[in-house]
């Protein structure tokens, strides 16, 4: 008898995470394959990345196909679907993971950065949907999910064109979800906390005299949880959102952050350093510029 747990395989489909050479995407794409998926398609900017990521995927035995291919570059972007589609059949499941962040006082950031990070973080996924959503169409299903951030929610120092482009990409969400819904396509958000990869490598790593940084202080004691969160905690919730279990949830943002949002946070001097656990961080030898 068919259960509840069946309702969350990925059995034959076809997924497509964007930037999943390593880091989040790398997890998000590791769990479908696990959930059952036939074939994990991902992308990044150089061969380099992608060759890391067929030997990343292939280490952990599984079916990964890969290609160098810039989010941004819609002719780009048409051709890799067109490929895949030609190669593997429609692509069932999309993470829009592709992502990236520049650290600059928004009074010093020059229009050129912030144009960047709006082309890489929203223009992306629109152009990446915008490929995929005439398959799903025809096959009257899909599964869109876009990458969103705490700062789809929440402003910060310095952060002034990756909150624009997480907060565009909540609404994003929302109307490919309004758009989109009659054909049974459901687009929803992860939007992780504090994260250990590469990409906040920087902010977390312990001072000369081995203690905590600053930073990490502050999001521990900003976390009930007191910790950063592992690639492993987004693991299950892309699978739900990816699969049948989740059909009728469409236009949502689910947070994974320990419960920062809910949360006003404790005082930084009281967290013991002694206490506190460095989180294992996959890839960490990886070097990240633009962070
Ligand atoms: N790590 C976190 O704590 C955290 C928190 C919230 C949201 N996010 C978001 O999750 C996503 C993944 O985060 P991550 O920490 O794994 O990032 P990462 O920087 O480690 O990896 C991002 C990947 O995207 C690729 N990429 C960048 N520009 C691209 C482009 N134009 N075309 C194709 N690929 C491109 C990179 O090469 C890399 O492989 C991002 O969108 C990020 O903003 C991360």
């Amino acid at each position: 008898m068919a259960g509840i747990l069946d309702e969350f395989k990925l059995d034959g489909k076809i997924a497509w995470v964007t930037g999943a050479s390593y880091g989040l995407g790398l997890a998000y794409a590791t769990a479908f394959a696990q959930a059952g998926a036939k074939k994990i398609i991902f992308n990044d900017i150089n061969q380099e990345l992608v060759d890391r990521g067929l030997a990343a995927y292939k280490e952990r035995g599984i079916d990964a196909y890969g290609a160098v291919c810039d989010v941004t570059n819609e002719e780009q972007v048409n051709a890799f679907v067109k490929d895949v589609e030609e190669k593997f059949g429609t692509i069932d499941i999309l993470v829009n993971n592709a992502g990236i962040i520049k650290r600059i006082p928004m009074i010093e950031m020059t229009k050129g950065q912030w144009d960047q990070v709006i082309n890489v973080d929203l223009t992306g996924p629109f152009v990446c949907s915008k490929a995929v959503l005439p398959g799903m169409i025809r096959q009257r299903s899909g599964k869109i999910i876009n990458a969103c951030s705490m700062m789809s929610e929440l402003g910060r120092e310095t952060v002034s064109a990756y909150a624009a482009a997480k907060g565009g990409l909540k609404m994003l969400t929302r109307n490919i979800c309004s758009e989109y819904g009659q054909y049974n396509i459901q687009c929803n958000g992860i939007g992780p906390g504090y994260i250990a990869t590469p990409q906040t490598a920087p902010l977390r790593a312990r001072q000369a005299d081995g203690s905590m940084a600053p930073f990490d202080r502050f999001i521990r004691s900003k976390t009930p949880a007191q910790r950063w969160g592992t690639t492993e905690d987004l693991m299950g919730l892309a699978v739900f959102l990816a699969s049948p279990a989740s059909d009728f949830i469409n236009g949502q943002i689910v947070y994974i952050d320990g419960g920062i949002l809910a949360y006003i946070g404790q005082d930084p001097s009281q967290l013991d350093d002694s206490k506190m656990q460095d989180v294992k961080e996959e890839n960490a030898d990886i070097k990240v510029g633009d962070k």
